[in-house]
């Protein structure tokens, strides 16, 4: 039997990605994650992830055209929203939101690979719209269209804050989604490929990638992130709170990681981003202060108990995401918006080579019995 958890299993072939645990290192289609972060942008790596290369600039060009047209959502589904999630989470309204477009898509059942892609084209730019429209909701305000010939990343805070946003933001949302867009095969995107290989819809699908995200061991960490920051409040009070914590059994969020067994290597990029946001503010963010003390002391008891535990991209994305005023609640639902070019990546790749995914399991109930009588059971 594979190990708990199904660890060191190769379940697929992807082409897309690949992480390497022991080194820190992650590649996109042969890149590594740190030029990509570097030189390109969330669209690009949109196109790379798609079409398997980077775009030329006509090529990048129609893309991004494609990605404006296809941004605003139905106000039909703005308007359901509205009707139930006032105080929901955001990840259970972005659920719901994608089922209302996959009701409501012009390609809803088509399977060919030409309808597969505008799906997945059209999902990443709606997600962001969606996203940006249920915090709206949720705080009370009315949802934004989208405007023409931005960025992904422009319009999203665009669309979440009614205003235009300063450079150095629209690069890091930019910067952020590039290094969540995909990860080998992690819980989220085994569960998308699981389900496309039953021939389910690329929205369908996605709908059971977003709700294997939502956990807290997985993309709902970053949000429990910040719910620690928030609790520990100042950078005096990290170190004891982190041993208190570890002395309990707990695990601190944003440390760990199935495969990587050195520091994941989007962490300090965000940790860059979150520091170069700082100097901008002209002041050390508190939640900065208290992450690093975290690490500090995380990496003291770590190597004491000989676990490889390093910061994840979690452990710094909630700091980053907060000093740009996004709530908490929302940190998964981004996630989820850049994650999406992954999860339907690996679903296109499914689709184009697919086999039923069915294990089996061993068998640990009792040996075969006869049904007693109602009156005989105890
Ligand atoms: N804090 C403290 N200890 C941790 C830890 C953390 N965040 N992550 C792992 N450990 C410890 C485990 O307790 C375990 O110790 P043990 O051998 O004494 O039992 C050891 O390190 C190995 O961890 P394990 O639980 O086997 O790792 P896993 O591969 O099953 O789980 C995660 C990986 C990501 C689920 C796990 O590290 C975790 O829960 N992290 C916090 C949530 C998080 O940040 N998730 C986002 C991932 S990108």
């Amino acid at each position: 039997m594979a190990g708990r958890g199904l660890e060191g299993v190769v379940a697929a072939q992807t082409a897309l990605s690949h992480v390497y645990g022991d080194e820190g290192r992650l590649i996109y289609r042969g890149y590594q994650i740190q030029d990509l972060a570097d030189q390109v942008t969330f669209e690009e790596t949109c196109h790379l992830l798609w079409f398997g290369e980077l775009p030329n600039q006509s090529q990048l060009d129609k893309l991004k055209q494609q990605l404006n047209r296809e941004a605003a959502v139905d106000p039909r589904v703005f308007d359901s929203l509205r009707a139930v999630g006032r105080t929901a989470h955001p990840m259970t309204l972005l659920l719901a939101g994608v089922a209302e477009v996959a009701a409501l898509d012009p390609d809803a059942e088509d399977m060919t690979p030409e309808a597969n892609l505008r799906k997945a084209i059209r999902l990443t730019a709606q997600t962001l719209t969606l996203t940006a429209g249920i915090a709206r909701i949720q705080a009370g305000q009315v949802p934004i269209t989208p405007e023409a010939n931005t960025s992904l990343a422009e319009n999203f805070l665009y669309t979440m804050r009614g205003a235009g946003a300063d450079e150095l933001s629209v690069r890091i949302i930019d910067v952020a989604l590039t290094l969540h867009a995909e990860h080998g095969m992690n819980a989220s995107t085994f569960a998308a490929r699981v389900a496309a290989g039953t021939l389910t819809d690329l929205h369908s699908a996605i709908i059971a990638a977003m709700a294997t995200l939502k956990g807290p061991l997985h993309g709902g960490a970053n949000e429990q992130v910040m719910e620690m920051l928030e609790e520990i409040g100042s950078a005096e009070r990290a170190d004891a709170w982190v041993r208190s914590a570890l002395e309990r059994g707990e695990k601190v969020m944003g440390f760990g990681h199935r495969i990587y067994r050195t520091t994941d290597p989007r962490a300090p990029i965000l940790k860059a981003l979150a520091e170069q946001l700082n100097q901008q503010n002209g002041q050390k963010s508190e939640w900065l202060q208290v992450s690093e003390k975290i690490q500090a002391t995380m990496r003291e008891e770590m190597d004491r108990k000989g676990k490889k535990v390093y910061p994840n991209v979690d452990f710094f994305s909630a700091s980053v995401y907060s000093t740009l005023g996004i709530p908490r609640r929302l940190f998964t639902n981004i996630f989820a918006c850049a994650r999406m070019a992954g999860w339907t990546a690996h679903i296109l790749e499914q689709y184009a080579d697919n086999r039923l995914i069915r294990p089996q399991s061993e068998y640990t109930g009792p040996p075969e019995r006869p049904v007693p009588s109602r009156a005989s059971r105890s």
